[in-house]
């Protein structure tokens, strides 16, 4: 089964604690937070202590996605905060083996992430230390851009590369229902999704058709 894993980027922030039990309530599988530095992308995002504020408001996991140059003093003030899955960027962590590491010894599920320009190769070497893989199907700043089609192969790989280890794909920018079941033809497991989920205001269907 397709889980769908709304972004909160594209909630309405002055409503946060609400959005979150309406997500619940809707069918969400897990929370998606985009943790931006302004830095590692153009745009300057959530912090722990939003992370922490909105943690009482539903038993979902959560899922940060840390858009950040060098996370690894970062990483345990998200777990301290209530992550359940961290996902650091390939290209942003200069000892990604450790970090990877550091997630898993604060007790969440680690995850890596690569931009569309990064080959799955950069994975190689840390498979058995990952719990899920998050593709970026749009280059990560901003919600509502278009998906790219050519990291369908991307998946593909990955996929493969991954064999009979307990490792999920997860994928993350442009995904609609047509797009997102691309995606999981090609092998994805987690639709991240922004504008799908939010448009309208009907979370309830708009799940229900990424599903
Ligand atoms: C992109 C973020 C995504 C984004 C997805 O930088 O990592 O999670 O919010 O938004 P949509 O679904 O609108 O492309
Ligand atoms: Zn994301």
């Amino acid at each position: 089964m397709v889980l769908v894993a709304p972004s909160i980027l594209s909630a309405n922030f002055a409503d946060l604690k609400n959005e979150i039990i309406r997500l619940e309530e809707a069918g969400a599988d897990r929370i998606h937070i985009d943790v931006m530095d302004g830095n590692f992308v153009p745009n300057l995002t959530i912090g722990p202590a939003v992370v922490k504020a909105i943690r009482p408001y539903t038993k979902l996991p959560f899922d940060v996605h840390l858009m950040v140059k060098n996370p690894d003093t970062m990483i345990a003030w998200f777990a301290n905060a209530g992550a359940d899955i961290i996902t650091v960027h390939a290209e942003a962590c200069p000892h990604l083996d450790k970090s990877l590491d550091t997630i898993r010894k604060l007790g969440c599920k680690a995850g890596v992430s690569l931009n569309p320009a990064t080959s799955e190769e950069s994975l190689k070497y840390v498979l058995d230390k990952v719990d899920q893989i998050l593709v970026m199907t749009v280059n990560p700043g901003f919600g509502g851009q278009t998906f790219l089609n050519a990291q369908l192969a991307k998946i593909t790989k990955i996929k493969q590369m991954i064999g009979n280890r307990n490792i999920q794909i997860e994928v993350d920018g442009g995904i609609n229902p047509l797009t997102g079941a691309e995606a999981v033809a090609a092998g994805a497991d987690i639709l991240v999704a922004g504008t799908a989920v939010f448009t309208g205001g009907d979370y309830q269907k708009n799940i229900m058709a990424l599903r």
